[in-house]
């Protein structure tokens, strides 16, 4: 993932936009290596859920990951639109945590995702079912090799998580880990250095 314009450590503050930090971290939405997210919501029986996801994009609007509308986080999603994203870097020397409410992509942006998905992963979201799953080994390769790639799922939907909060976590070589926290209000974005 991209170099960071500016570094947690740095002296001088922050930019005063979370989002414009989060651009200069995470790769372009163009790049094909998406980011690996952990998606949390709140399970239906009251504990935290989690699993991992693809970012598949992220602008202003906020943070997007896609999925099969027959899955359980659609279901908790549904009874409580609010998620926490939390991206690791893969040389564990990065941190963001995004926390904030879930609304429902639009088909152009979801139709945009699909297409950037590879036929693996388009054949996932379609056939990924739990029937499928309890079959045994030869009869899921017989099921696999028979399923036909069909244009945009239906059952394919995409979210988009709105940040209220953003945390920036950085490892340093020499001195204690450092995050800046940004919290919306109707005012802005303020921020504020925390230890962790
Ligand atoms: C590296 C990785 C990337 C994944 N990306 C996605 C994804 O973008 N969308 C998705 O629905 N599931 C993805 N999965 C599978 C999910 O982790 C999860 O098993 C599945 O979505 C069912 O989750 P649920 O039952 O909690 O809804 C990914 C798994 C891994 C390990």
């Amino acid at each position: 993932m991209s170099a960071p314009g500016w570094g947690v450590h740095d002296d001088g503050g922050p930019p005063a936009d979370p989002l414009a930090l989060a651009r200069a971290w995470l790769p372009d939405d163009a790049d094909p290596d998406r980011p690996r997210v952990t998606l949390s919501t709140v399970g239906t029986d009251g504990y935290p859920d989690a699993r991992t996801v693809l970012l598949s994009a992220f602008d202003d609007s906020g943070f997007a990951f896609h999925t099969s509308a027959a899955s359980r986080k659609v279901a908790e999603l549904a009874a409580v639109p609010r998620a926490t994203l939390t991206v690791l870097w893969p040389d564990w020397t990065r941190q963001l945590v995004v926390r904030g409410d879930v609304v429902a992509d639009s088909p152009e942006r979801s139709a945009a995702a699909w297409g950037a998905r590879s036929e693996y992963l388009r054949r996932l979201a379609w056939a990924n079912t739990d029937e499928l799953a309890a079959l045994d080994l030869a009869r899921r390769l017989e099921a696999w090799a028979a399923q036909q790639v069909p244009g945009q799922a239906d059952s394919w939907v995409g979210y988009r998580v709105q940040p209220r909060e953003m945390t920036f976590w950085a490892a340093h070589p020499e001195a204690p880990s450092r995050r800046v926290q940004y919290t919306r209000s109707p005012d802005g974005w303020t921020w504020r250095y925390r230890a962790g």
